[in-house]
Parts: structure tokens; C-alpha cells; sequence
């Protein structure tokens, strides 16, 4: 979704304002621009495209001014097209805009009805307006842009440069995350961290209704609205682990699944511990607390933290026997759940920590008195200082749009709260391996995700395969199911395949209607006795009408389900509950080799966003 980065200090604002908007394509964008305040007067450029477009239009320029806004653009208000793009302006004020104002129309109408003329269909045009002719009218910048943030509903954010004044920028969150960053030569603002330049050591992420007025050397103020007064900048020291590029990978979603296996032996060292001899699942006390007084689970989740949320439905209620419920937050916010105070815990899955509906989610949660709990990769953002408590994913930032290493993280952390909250005679009967048993297993997981990296070439002949389909299906039974729609989802997302995951059970029930001559279906086949037959005579049923068969199973079974495919992988054998956690990574490089085949950007799939930041 749309970034911001501006600048003020005493460095020239160009470089580091092209640098940030190139950080920020990982977010999706379709257009792109920038403002930089000379003394000679603003200089606006903008272009519809790359942020490589943008560069070149600017190249050879030589832009001083130590002041300035960008912007990538992911349209909402009006095609993608330069009028669109931002910075917006009027009179001497240029905005950068996230999110939405929902009441735009009734306030542009207004506008148009006492003659303002706009140059776009954008409701970033209408606050700039707003704010300009209440300067006309009299009052100053900042008194200005409170009085306008008074008529604008929704959720957004946005920053504003003044062309001529002492205090050249001011910034407003209004529910869309702004962070200010801080540096020896000054200070910038960006709706993620990841737009800052190395030498930002320290950030400051903004609460909802904070104003910041900045002044030309950097020194800035935070007011809080809500409570009309200036409010501590509280600094969080910046880690730089894991920000670099793309080093000798192609792409970054590629990076990004070759990293699994070292981030999951990380992650997992960090929360199995061994105590007095016996290996044990432990978080932090806040999380210990949340998680010890549910009694009914409610998750919620969007993409593929929702697929995610599936299969920690499964594997919550067949470890720990605690009923879960899973939402799409978009569903959930608008119908109405009944909420338990006394019993509900609410999981919010979110590897941004933004997602808009998945926030109502939380809100929703917490003022009906329900604890929750949040499943976050970035620290610092809206969903871990609004939840109870949080678990941080640890996968390091993600850049591929089609999340991989933050779908393992959140599916390797809902399994360990699965054993957290399980009784050993339960954990017993369900899988026949003691707590211990399964750690172990556990901890050995990342060495066959090593394994899993190493079957490209198998990989890479289905996804030759793939990439001449037109649709595709895949299937599974229990914790495979929800896999099998992560697969499906990873496959549509970057190679614009049509493609549906089903449950094996629900082939007789409609999409074995779909198959015909040479379709792929594709399954997935857990070690689990009593579902890999079931599994086998599903693929079966799609043979006998001429399905290309591809299936992805441990290797314990391959005698049963290999004869029947043209083309299978097999994995290495695990217990069942954790056979999703090895089994995502063929399904991710799959969907990556496809797209790399049909020549696409697999970084940044069209119309998509990394993060959904309004509803
Ligand atoms: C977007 C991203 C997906 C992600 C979903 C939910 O659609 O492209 O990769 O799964 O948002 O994002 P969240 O940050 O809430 O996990």
C-alpha cells in the first residue's frame, strides 16, 4: 500500500527521498513522487510506474534543499496516473497521504461548491485544499491542520510541507502507522522503518493522533490530540539485523525462503527450553498469561495469515482439546461474533502488524473486554502496542509481497502453542509421542527444511509444467487442507494461474467438475495413517478423468502415492502435525519457479500490496 518518507535536517533530502521510495516498492505501489522545498520554490516530480521512472525524470537535476516528501502510490481514490500521484498541493502546501477519508465526497463537494477547482480525483487533494483555505482564512500551519483534521473521517496519515515557513513539515497519524526516525544531521518520516537510511540509530513510531511539527534543522515536537498536549518522544534503538538487500539472490521472495531453515532454528531455540532435563515450550509472561486463562480461542487473520490461523485451529483443538474459531478479520468485524470475556482469547495474525481489518479485529475484541494476543514481524507496529501481549515471528523483514518466512514463523508458533497448552496423556493419544518426543522432532525441523531447499530440480520440472496451466487445484486432508489453500494462493498471487485449494473430502462436492484433460491437481500428503488412503483415492477419482497428478508427501509413503502421480516430491518423514512446516517450502518454491518461468515480477505481482493498511 501507499509509503511515505520525507526529510528535514541539514543534508540534501533528493538522495535519501529516492532511496526510501525504492525501500518502499516492496509495499506495491503503481506511481510515485517527490517534493523537495529549494529556495528557489518547490520542486515537484511525479510518474506513473517505477520509482526507477522517477529517478530518470530527476536525473542531472541539481536539488539542494534539505527538505522534502516522497511517495509511492497504490490507488485508491482515482487511477493510477501522474494528476493522482503524490504530493498533492495548494498554495504553498504539498501532502503525502495514507489510508483513507472516508467522508471525501461531501467535503469536495463543499469545496467545488465555493469554486475550488481540483486537479485530482484524490482525497489527499481535498485535505490540502481544506487545510489552504483555512490559512487563508487566517490562521497558521499547524492551527490549520488541526482545525481540518476535525472534519476528515477515516483512517489515514498523512505529511505536510509548507514551502515558505519556519516549521516546514508537520505530520499526523490518524490511524495509518508513521514512524519518525532520527539521525546526527536530522529527522525523517516514513510509514515504515525500512525507508529510513543506515544512519537512522533511533525511531519513534507515532501513536494514533499524534501531531509532529518538524523545523528546518530536524528538531521536531510530537503533540497528542487526544489529550491536547506535547507528548515524549519515546525512542526505541534501531535494529539493523537482517535490513539489506538482495545480495546474491534474484529476487527477494527467493532470499526469503532460503532463509526457513536458519530462521526457524532461531526461532525455535528461542522458545523450547530444556528444564530439569525435559524439553518444554515457554513464552514470555504476558503471552503465559493470556494463553493460560482461554478457554475458547478466536483467531483472525488475513491472506495468508488467515490460512495460517487454519492450521492453528487444527492443531490447538487436536493437541490442547481448546475449541478455536477462525475469522477473516474483514468477516469477522462486520458480523457481529459473540464475545466471551470471561473464556475468549483473541489470536490476531498479522506479519505487519497494519492490517486494518485485522486492528478493528483487535479493537473489537478489546472493548467487548476479551484479551489478545497478536502474532506480529514488526516490532513496534500498530497491533503490538494496541494487543495484551505479542509473540514477535522473528523472520526478519520480508520484502516478497507473498508472505513465506512469516507463514512459517506464524504456523511453527501456533503449533508450539498447541503443545504449550497440551496435556501430555492428550498429546499422547492424539499423536503417540510424548511432549519430548515431538520437541525433539521439533527442533530437527529446520535441518529437513535444509532438505526441502535441496529438491529445486524436482521443483523446477513441475513448475515447468505449471507455468503452461491454466488452473490448478490442490488438495489435503486435516492440517494439509489449510496448506493446500496457502499453495493455491501462493500460485495466484505471482503467476496470475487461476488456482483453489480444497479439502480431498470436498472433491465429489463440486470441483471435480473442474477437471479434465491434463488439469494439475496437486496434493499434499501428510504421514498420517489414516489419511494418506483417503488421500490416495480422492487423486484417484481426479486420474480416472484425466487430471495431471503432481503430489508432495513424506517420503514413508511414497510407495502409495508416487504410482499414481506423474510427477511427485517426496519429503523427508516427520510426525504429522509438523509435516505443513516442511511441506510450505516446495509449495512456495513452486509458485516462485512458475512465475520466474512465465517471466514475471515475482517481488511485486500486480495490483497487490505487502501490506492492506485500509479496508
Ligand atoms: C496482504 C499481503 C499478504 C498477507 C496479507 C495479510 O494481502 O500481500 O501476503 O498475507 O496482506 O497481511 P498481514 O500483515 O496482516 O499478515
Amino acid at each position: 500500500m501507499c509509503g511515505i518518507i520525507g526529510y528535514a535536517g541539514l543534508s540534501p533530502a533528493l538522495p535519501y527521498l529516492l532511496k526510501g521510495l525504492e525501500q518502499l516498492e516492496y509495499r506495491g505501489y503503481d506511481s510515485a513522487g517527490i517534493a523537495i522545498m529549494e529556495e528557489s520554490g518547490p520542486r515537484v516530480v511525479k510518474s506513473v510506474g517505477s520509482t526507477a521512472r522517477l529517478k530518470e525524470r530527476i536525473a542531472g537535476e541539481q536539488l539542494p534543499g534539505s527538505v522534502g516528501i516522497g511517495h509511492t502510490r497504490w490507488a485508491t481514490h482515482g487511477a493510477p496516473s501522474e494528476a493522482n500521484a503524490h504530493p498533492q498541493w495548494a498554495g504553498p502546501l504539498y501532502i503525502v497521504h495514507n489510508g483513507i477519508v472516508e467522508n471525501e465526497r461531501v467535503l469536495r463537494e463543499g469545496l467545488v461548491a465555493d469554486g475550488e477547482v481540483f486537479a485530482s480525483d484524490t482525497d489527499t487533494e481535498t485535505i490540502v485544499r481544506l487545510i489552504y483555505r483555512t490559512m487563508k482564512g487566517g490562521s497558521g500551519f499547524s492551527e490549520s491542520v488541526r482545525r481540518v483534521l476535525s472534519l476528515l473521517e477515516g483512517s489515514y496519515s498523512f505529511l505536510i510541507a509548507h514551502a515558505d515557513l519556519e516549521e516546514p513539515l508537520i505530520a499526523v497519524h490518524r490511524g495509518a502507522p508513521l514512524l519518525l526516525g532520527a539521525c546526527t544531521h536530522g529527522v525523517f518520516v516514513a510509514s515504515d522503518m525500512t525507508a529510513f537510511p543506515v544512519e537512522v540509530h533511533s525511531t519513534i513510531p507515532l501513536e494514533k493522533d499524534d501531531m509532529v511539527t518538524i523545523r528546518a534543522d530536524g528538531r521536531f515536537e510530537i503533540i497528542s490530540l487526544a489529550h491536547s498536549r506535547e507528548r515524549e518522544a519515546k525512542l526505541v534503538s534501531r535494529s539493523h539485523h537482517g535490513v539489506h538487500g538482495k545480495g546474491e539472490y534474484p529476487h527477494y521472495m527467493f532470499k526469503e525462503i532460503c532463509e526457513q531453515p536458519e530462521m526457524l532454528g532461531a526461532l525455535l531455540s528461542g522458545k523450547i527450553r530444556r528444564e530439569n532435563g525435559l524439553l518444554n515450550v515457554r513464552f514470555a509472561a504476558e503471552t503465559e498469561k493470556v494463553l493460560s486463562r482461554a478457554r475458547r480461542i478466536r483467531i483472525v487473520g488475513c491472506g495468508t495469515s488467515f490460512h495460517a490461523g487454519l492450521l492453528g485451529k487444527y492443531r490447538i483443538e487436536s493437541l490442547a482439546g481448546i475449541p478455536v474459531e477462525v475469522d477473516i478479520a474483514s468477516e469477522f468485524r462486520y458480523r457481529n461474533p459473540i464475545l466471551d470475556p470471561e473464556n475468549d482469547l483473541l489470536i490476531a495474525l498479522t506479519q505487519s502488524g497494519e492490517t486494518a481489518d485485522t486492528l478493528a479485529a483487535i479493537r473489537m475484541a478489546r472493548a467487548s473486554g476479551v484479551p489478545t494476543l497478536a502474532l506480529v514481524n514488526v516490532e513496534g507496529s500498530t497491533a503490538t502496542r494496541e494487543a495484551d501481549a505479542s509473540i514477535f515471528l522473528e523472520a526478519g523483514p520480508e520484502f516478497g509481497v507473498a508472505a513465506t518466512k512469516t507463514f512459517l514463523s506464524q504456523i511453527a508458533i501456533l503449533t508450539l502453542i498447541a503443545l504449550r497448552l497440551s496435556s501430555d496423556s492428550r498429546l499422547a493419544e492424539r499423536t503417540g509421542l510424548s511432549k519430548g518426543g515431538i520437541l525433539e522432532a521439533f527442533l530437527k525441523i529446520p535441518m529437513l527444511l535444509d532438505k526441502s531447499l535441496s529438491l529445486s530440480t524436482g521443483v523446477t520440472g513441475i513448475a515447468r509444467r505449471l507455468a503452461e496451466s491454466r488452473s490448478v487445484l490442490f488438495m489435503g486432508r486435516g492440517g494439509d487442507f489449510p496448506l493446500a489453500l496457502e499453495g493455491a494462493l501462493k500460485l495466484k498471487e505471482i503467476t496470475y494461474i487461476h488456482a483453489e485449494g480444497y479439502a480431498g473430502g470436498e472433491l465429489k462436492h463440486g470441483p471435480l467438475a473442474l477437471v479434465e484433460e491434463g488439469t494439475p491437481v496437486l496434493s499434499l500428503l501428510s504421514p498420517d495413517p489414516q489419511l494418506v488412503p483417503k488421500m490416495v483415492s480422492n487423486m484417484k477419482e481426479t486420474l480416472s478423468r484425466g487430471a495431471f497428478l503432481i503430489s508432495i508427501g513424506s517420503d514413508h509413503y511414497l510407495d502409495e502415492f508416487s504410482p499414481v502421480s506423474s510427477m511427485s516430491l517426496s519429503l523427508p518423514d516427520c510426525p504429522p502435525v509438523l509435516f505443513p512446516l516442511v511441506a510450505a517450502v516446495p509449495l512456495q518454491l513452486l509458485a516462485y519457479h512458475t512465475a520466474c518461468f512465465k517471466g514475471l515480477d515475482v517481488d511485486r505481482p500486480r495490483n497487490l500490496a505487502k501490506s492492506v493498511t485500509v479496508e
